[in-house]
């Protein structure tokens, strides 16, 4: 497929760009009889898994808050280089196997759908081409439908994905009669919301993300720290930075900042905090902001926009970026974009391969 820039100086650039139109077509290309049959699969299931690797992998695990929050339903999530080596004890015909994949084409998670159905298990695929390998495999696929996706580093597909995950968590949680039809219908108006007010504000929230990515050139490492919900999301972030910028950071699960990883945080130490969704949450991870604050490192904090620490700490002196404000489940989607803004353009300030980072191939086939 000969896919232009489209005036952008890189596609990962073009692509993010295009989160907003990407998650309007999702909604409008998963129909909804095949998410009822989606949602019948996930609560009818003895058991459930969720395989995919990379940045599938991440939306996987935020989907794993989706399903237990709104359904009961606690899914195994599972990176598929592991679950035909350790997990197909307990696979069988009551199992679904939920598997993840932008391309469709990535060698892990075939070579576990191959194990997992040859074991009886129902495959519920979730992917960008319609044609791959996996929505041929799969009993029922669902579409991402974000469009093509070039760059190496994958944006729109990551936040499309978490939609498609979302509607299917919500179809289960309404055939569990956990909520009404209108809660849901309201639940899918979100969705369009944010999508119009991320189309508005995303020249903003890249402004933002270009001086945050000034400071952050200028220190040798760094971590990205969220808990709940955004948790995952700090893996996803610490994983694009790695890609689009060969910047090294790591994930970190707010809660677990202080049992060791602070000791590396001093002068010239990038702290990337995720302001987490859930307002105690949040408060919890206050006193760490402050602890890495106090050691001179470079600090950022990414929030929604109209979170009142946020503004305190920007008034403060913090280097912040405003993510459009959403509902709960949301927010992952939204607070996705200045991450991937954040590594773009730290990775242009660098001058590195974006869209084709060293070593690096769109579909892991092997
Ligand atoms: C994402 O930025 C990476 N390029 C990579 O981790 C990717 O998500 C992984 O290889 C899985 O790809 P898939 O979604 O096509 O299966």
């Amino acid at each position: 497929i000969l896919v232009e820039k489209g005036g952008y100086k890189h596609h990962m650039l073009r692509e993010i760009n295009e989160v907003p139109e990407a998650l309007l077509r999702t909604l409008s290309s998963v129909q909804k009889r095949y998410l009822n049959l989606a949602g019948r699969l996930v609560t009818g299931a003895d058991n459930i898994y969720i395989i995919a690797n990379g940045t599938s992998l991440h939306a996987g695990m935020i989907a794993s808050y989706y399903f237990s929050e709104l359904a009961g339903i606690s899914p195994i999530v599972t990176s598929a280089a592991e679950f035909p080596l350790y997990y197909l004890e307990n696979v069988g015909p009551g199992t679904l196997v939920i598997a993840i994949s932008q391309s469709g084409e990535t060698g892990d998670v075939l070579s576990s759908l191959y194990e997992a159905k040859l074991r009886g298990a129902t495959i519920l695929g979730i992917t960008n081409y319609v044609g791959s390998r996996l929505a041929r495999l799969s009993n029922l696929y669902l579409p991402i439908a974000a469009g093509p996706e070039i760059a190496v580093p994958a944006t729109k597909t990551f936040t499309s994905t978490l939609q498609v995950l979302y509607l299917v968590a919500l179809s289960s949680s309404r055939q569990k009669g956990k909520i009404e039809e209108s809660e849901q219908k309201a639940r899918l108006e979100a969705i369009k919301k944010l999508a119009q007010s991320l189309d508005e504000r995303l020249a903003f929230i890249d402004s933002e993300a270009t001086k945050a990515a000034e400071k952050i050139s200028l220190c040798r490492s760094g971590y990205v720290v969220s808990r709940g919900l955004t948790y995952p999301l700090a893996l996803e972030g610490a994983l694009k930075l790695k890609e689009a910028s060969y910047f090294h950071a790591e994930g970190v699960e707010a809660g677990e900042f202080k049992h060791g990883p602070f000791v590396l945080v001093e002068q010239g130490f990038a702290t990337i905090f995720i302001m987490p969704v859930e307002k105690v949450s949040a408060e919890a991870t206050f006193p760490s902001i402050e602890m890495a604050r106090q050691t001179g490192a470079t600090v950022v904090v990414i929030g929604s926009e109209n979170n009142q620490k946020l503004l305190e700490l920007s008034q403060d002196g913090v280097t912040t970026i405003r993510a459009v404000e959403t509902e709960r489940h949301l927010a992952p989607i939204s607070l996705a974009v200045p991450l991937q803004l954040l590594a773009y353009r730290l990775g242009e300030k660098l001058n590195r391969p974006i869209d084709t980072p060293r070593h690096l191939v769109k579909a892991v086939t092997q």
